[in-house]
């Protein structure tokens, strides 16, 4: 069958990375994708915003199952019109992907189903969360309701700050997404990611990842996409994995039916764990970016298949396959990013770099300039590495980090710091 992916990133480039291994997958197609997914799949110089124009591609080229990356087109309802051309689709239909759209209507979802979760209320009045707010301890969590690309979430060490962030968002700083607000409780713990498939009825766990999420080592500095990720991630062990499927995925699933909202696709828990008790962050409707590129490294079941149960509501007869080996990925950004950072500078080596055993590197922001690969965006690669331990992926994926000739860019040097430190 003929297959289309949608989106340009690191996560895209795992996608496809692992459809074209699928031997139902008899061509690949990804819009817009990136020079490092053009090696696997076609691209398609089309924006995930061109709804009738990809609508028109798929019809054309005849593609029978579409996997949507990322949250925007979701929850813009690129599902639904994909659905309603008769064309397969994956993920979630924007009723679904409100999961990712609305903190709030999440929150009232935990509140109504039990979901452990932090304690909250919502607000559209600066006062009336101001006042709520003085009643939490400090830090204190302020988010605008709406997906704001990532920055939308305050964590607010005084109380100066916490009234800013209200100002800032219902005074318009994250636009529509900030016309309602969530102030709520401070989770201290360790984060980690876990992501399953869903049917909509059926809930099929997959793995887990940790992402690190500040722009420095030592956890420092501002919040990034991710700087780099791996799994598996010890603080997900088998109890907080039962824990996390029974009390938070399946009663989100059932309670997303119930209110008419069937979910299906990839349901992705940003989680808080301490002391062996994971509470929900926050949603995503989509698979995370880095995760991704440590996740689809470790599968050793046929992607395209396991994505067409979900679509085929028929994940209860899928078991999944998964190698032994751990699996890190170290981001390379443009110096500058999660801030203002420029574009176009030349990046070389990595045709070496790819070579060192276990390594797969995936592109994010790169672009083909004259001939000449080049950084396009903040993120720019994912030096993926393979190995038997979390140490040797780690040294495994330095070893080619230093082979990228680059001296525009930057990485954290600390990813997985968390799992050697366990170790002692
Ligand atoms: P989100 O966009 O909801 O993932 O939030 C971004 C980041 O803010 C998360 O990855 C957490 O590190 C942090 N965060 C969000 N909510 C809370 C909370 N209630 N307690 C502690 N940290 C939080
Ligand atoms: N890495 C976190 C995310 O994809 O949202």
């Amino acid at each position: 069958m003929n297959v289309l992916v949608i989106g340009s990133g690191g996560r895209e480039h795992a996608l496809c990375w692992s459809l074209a291994k699928s031997t139902l997958c008899s061509k690949l197609y990804c819009a817009p994708g990136n020079p490092g997914i053009a090696a696997v799949a076609e691209c398609v110089p089309l924006a995930p915003g061109k709804q009738d124009e990809l609508i028109a591609f798929a019809k054309e080229k005849h593609i029978g199952f579409v996997m949507i990356g990322p949250e925007v087109p979701l929850i813009d309802g690129l599902a639904d019109r994909f659905m309603a051309a008769g064309i397969k689709a994956l993920g979630p239909s924007a009723k679904g992907a409100i999961l990712e759209g609305s903190k709030g209507f999440v929150k009232d979802l935990c509140r109504d189903f039990d979901i452990p979760t932090a304690a909250y209320q919502r607000f559209t009045d600066a006062a009336a969360a101001k006042a709520f707010a003085a009643t939490l301890g400090l830090p204190v969590v302020i988010k605008a309701d709406g997906v704001a690309a990532g920055k939308g979430v305050i964590i607010a060490e005084t109380r100066e700050a916490a009234d800013a962030a209200i100002n800032d968002i219902l005074g318009g700083a994250f636009g529509a997404a900030g016309s309602e607000l969530v102030v709520e409780e401070y989770l201290d713990g360790e984060e980690a990611s876990f992501f399953a498939l869903t049917d909509g009825e059926h809930v099929l766990p997959l793995i887990g990842a940790q992402d690190h999420k500040r722009a420095f080592d030592g956890d420092k500095g501002l919040n990034t996409g991710g700087m780099g990720a791996y799994s598996p991630a010890p603080v997900l062990t088998p109890e907080v994995v039962e824990k996390t499927v029974e009390r938070i995925l399946k009663p989100t699933v059932r309670a997303m039916k119930e209110r008419g909202r069937l979910y299906v696709g990839v349901l992705f828990a940003g989680l808080m764990i301490k002391n062996g008790e994971p509470k929900l962050i926050e949603f995503n409707c989509r698979f995370g970016d880095p995760e991704t590129q440590v996740i689809l490294p470790r599968l050793n079941s046929d992607l395209l298949a396991v994505l067409l149960a979900a679509h085929d509501g028929v994940l209860d007869q899928v078991s999944l396959r998964w190698h032994d080996e751990v699996a890190l990925t170290v981001v390379m950004a443009t110096k500058g990013y999660p801030g203002d950072y420029p574009k176009g500078s030349a990046i070389k080596g990595l045709d070496e770099a790819a070579k060192l055993p276990g390594v797969t590197i995936f592109h994010a922001g790169t672009a083909m300039k004259d001939g000449q690969l080049v950084a396009s965006g903040g993120r720019v690669l994912n030096i993926t590495a393979t190995a038997k331990t979390v140490r040797e992926a780690r040294e495994r994926a330095y070893a080619a980090v230093d082979l990228i000739d680059w001296p525009e860019g930057f990485c954290r040097r600390d990813i997985a710091w968390r799992a050697l430190a366990r170790e002692g």
